[in-house]
């Protein structure tokens, strides 16, 4: 096959999602019909623990973390899939919102019980801003939910996206009857025990169930008053296509990702400094959206996973770095199933490929196997939520404090602020787990003890200019300075913040979440 062909049967996806909506489940079921697992139950390994083999990080294995099902590769029909798993629960961090910008499509997953989510809305605000395109699935349809309406309402006003069902259920929970497949006009009655079948949309016609004519009004009126369907649309991330189903009982899920992978984009142009690249180019380029430190305690091994953004990869080229403008030579990679590593030898633009890190690599790093020096766009920051301040308890250690810290800062693993009054450091992380991380390496890889102080969720606002009166600021609306030397405010809440905002309309302050 040719680079055009493999790049263009590329499927490059995350599932998004509040946790409990039904992620692990649906991703079971695709990496069934991908033949990657033979029976249900194998990816559960955050509950069952079947991933934490001996070499991961004890944190990882404490939290039951896996590493490896970060990236799951699998041939399904014409196509090659690559699934991105985006933290959520505790291990939610910036690191989730990274993997956003190395996927092509989005499958969002609602729970029809729940309606949007606060994790979701946060992780569809970092795929709006990249203008991919989001494909909905309602999972639970075989429980009492939400009225399909409303919850399609829900998502164009919560989200602000437009949206059109694919297929409309009759019935839910008890008396769920099927789906009416609108883009295959046809039915797929719901037999359970993971069983359907299909029927004609005649058929149901006729059958003169009152129920089922309430539904054909209902999708007269989506018909007449919904919005059409335009494939420009859904690949600009305009218009979400909407799946009914049930994850758990493989009911619409087969329908649901034909039609996804038919529809998901292909990997396209990336923005570099040079102007954007082709992934179809001759020339093998990609960045490093990830690092994963201590995968194996006992060679301090770390991965960096790189997206690749055009061209082939073949194992043992030689790239650059062009940050530092070194020369590698790339032989140790890895490509990821669900359970275990594998050495990769081949591999495209769309795929991601674990490249061991000799402590060598950044996150945004470009590489180039081609002459001229391109870097890729620079990842944005994600404003952290959580923050605290941090001392070392034994001040005999404060010369490896201060490398630890920056190290792991530069690694992004979390973001660095100091106090304007007293330099104070403070920590900000997007999760919890990044806290418990770096307390972890800091003892683990620099033996320093540190001592944490929480100052709470807060709300970070940049500001414009230097701020002209220092009394302004208090506890509540801490003065502090980024990594960077830009000042920032941190709010106590959403009170305080507005409070503050309304006594001081003169000072501008910066949202970088909704800049981006
Ligand atoms: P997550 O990864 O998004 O956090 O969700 P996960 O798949 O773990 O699903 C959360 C819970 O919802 C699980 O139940 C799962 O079985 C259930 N679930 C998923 N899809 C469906 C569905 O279509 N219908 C119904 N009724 N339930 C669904 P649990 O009791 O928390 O876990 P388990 O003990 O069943 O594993």
């Amino acid at each position: 096959m040719s680079i055009i062909e493999q790049v263009n049967r590329r499927r490059t996806f995350a599932i998004i999602s509040h946790p409990d909506a039904g992620k692990t489940t649906m991703t079971e079921k695709l990496l069934l019909f991908g033949n990657i697992i033979r029976e249900a139950g194998t990816v559960k390994g955050k509950k069952t623990g079947k991933f934490a083999t001996s070499d991961w990080m004890e944190i990882e294995k404490k939290r039951g973390i896996s590493v490896t099902s970060s990236v799951m590769s699998f041939p399904y029909k014409d196509f090659y899939v690559n699934i991105l798993d985006t933290p959520g629960h505790d291990d939610f961090s910036e690191d989730t919102y990274r993997t956003l910008t190395a996927v092509d499509s989005v499958v969002m997953i609602i729970d029809s019980t729940k309606g949007v989510e606060p994790q979701t809305i946060k992780l569809f605000k970092v795929c709006r801003m990249r203008g991919i395109p989001i494909f909905t699935f309602i999972n639970k349809l075989d429980r009492e939910g939400k009225d399909p309406l409303e919850l399609l309402s829900e998502i164009e006003e919560v989200l602000g996206i437009e949206s059109y069902p694919m297929n409309w259920p009759v019935g839910m929970g008890k008396s769920f009857q099927g789906l009416i497949d609108r883009h295959n006009d046809q039915f797929i009655r719901f037999l359970g025990d993971e069983r359907e079948q299909i029927e004609s949309l005649d058929e149901l016609r006729k059958s003169g169930d009152t129920a089922i004519e309430a539904v054909f009004d209902e999708l007269e009126l989506l018909d007449e008053a919904g919005n059409e369907f335009s494939e420009e649309r859904v690949m600009k991330g305009e218009l979400t296509p909407v799946f009914f189903g049930s994850a758990l009982a493989n009911f619409g899920i087969r329908t649901f990702f034909d039609t996804f992978i038919s529809y998901a984009s292909p990997p396209k142009p990336r923005k570099t400094d040079k102007g954007l690249v082709n992934p179809d180019s001759e020339t093998f380029t990609g960045y490093i959206f990830k690092i994963q430190a201590n995968m194996n305690p006992a060679h301090r091994d770390r991965i960096a996973f790189l997206r690749i953004c055009s061209g082939k990869f073949t194992r043992g080229m030689s790239v650059r770095l062009t940050r530092t403008n070194k020369t590698i030579n790339l032989n140790q990679t890895q490509q990821f199933l669900a359970s275990s590593r594998e050495t990769v030898d081949e591999a495209y633009a769309g795929d991601i490929i674990g490249i061991y890190d000799p402590n060598m690599y950044q996150i945004g790093d470009t590489l180039t196997a081609g002459k001229e020096e391109i870097h890729y766009q620079e990842l944005p920051q994600f404003p952290p939520e959580l923050f605290r301040k941090v001392r070392v308890k034994n001040v005999m250690k404060s010369k490896q404090f201060k490398k630890g810290i920056e190290q792991l800062v530069q690694e992004g693993a979390l973001q660095l602020f100091r106090q304007e009054s007293n330099d104070d450091i403070i920590l900000g992380a997007v999760g919890q787990l990044q806290f418990e991380v770096f307390e972890y390496r800091m003892k683990a890889e620099y033996n320093v003890e540190v001592e944490f102080t929480s100052l709470g969720e807060r709300i970070p606002r940049w500001l414009s200019e230097v701020p002209k009166d220092l009394r302004l600021f208090d506890s509540r609306s801490l003065l502090a300075k980024d990594r960077f030397g830009r000042f920032v405010v941190l709010f106590e809440n959403d009170f305080t913040y507005r409070y503050f905002k309304e006594k001081n309309k003169d000072i501008e302050l910066i949202d970088l979440f909704e800049e981006n």
